[in-house]
């Protein structure tokens, strides 16, 4: 798919997906460039309809924005839970489980994704694959960067620190934390291996996101329009 037909896709996912949004509510607001077309549309709707939200950012990129767009923002600890959230993802399989964390945001975007009653992702038709196998980020704690590599190496990644463009040695999260991507190729039991992978100590969270299926709306952008896709 070339950039433009790619680009309006994402759009017509992320405004779908900000069309979901009902006067009064609580949105977790995702992090990536597909998130970026629905807070476009948030915003045209608060300036246009006077719709009122409350956002809750899930990283310093997502609140940049949303400030831009006139979204009114707020935190997790004000509103433990959300009515919706709205995410991007990497990879997203048949079952509606998702690999996320590209900019290395997943672990608050997992928490917010907890929080919500609905998640609503919003992504291009290609994300959309039988099987995940897309690296899996993984934020780990940098005084236990050693031993959990170790732990991630010994369920069959080659785990990689991941480094700073514009910015030299380790990707530092908005948590103070390191990102480990792993490759473990076709990935057959997604559930099995977020589990394993939140058993070591130090791993704080993966961009496996399997958990969710009953709540999650998947928005898959087209260049004429959208499918939403949903197992309920
Ligand atoms: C952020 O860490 C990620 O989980 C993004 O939500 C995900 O990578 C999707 O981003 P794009 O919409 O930019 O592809």
């Amino acid at each position: 798919m070339n950039k433009a037909r790619q680009e309006e896709s994402k759009r017509n996912a992320g405004y779908h997906a900000a069309g979901m949004v009902e006067d009064g509510m609580v949105v977790g607001l995702g992090t990536g460039s597909t998130v970026f077309f629905a807070m476009e549309r948030l915003g045209e709707r608060i300036a246009g309809e006077g719709l009122s939200i409350v956002g809750v950012p899930t990283s310093y990129q997502a609140a940049i924005r949303a400030r831009r767009y006139g979204i009114a923002l707020s935190s997790l600890d004000e509103h433990p839970v959300l009515d919706i959230a709205i995410d991007g993802a990497d990879q997203v399989d048949p079952d509606l489980r998702l690999i996320k964390g590209r900019g290395a945001a997943h672990l608050r975007e997992k928490c917010v994704c907890d929080a919500a009653r609905k998640v609503v992702i919003v992504a291009d038709q290609t994300k959309m694959v039988e099987t995940l196998s897309a690296p899996v980020p993984v934020e780990v704690l940098p005084f236990a960067l050693e031993s959990v590599s170790r732990r991630l190496a010994a369920l069959g990644a080659s785990p990689i620190l991941r480094e700073g463009v514009k910015k030299d040695g380790p990707v530092i999260t908005d948590n103070g934390n390191f990102i480990v991507d792993c490759d473990f190729g076709m990935i057959d039991d997604p559930g099995g291996l977020e589990a394993a992978i939140a058993a070591i100590p130090g791993a704080l969270e993966c961009g496996l996101f399997t958990a969710y299926k009953e709540k999650i709306w998947v928005i898959v952008g087209e260049e004429k329009g959208c499918r939403v896709i949903s197992l309920h």
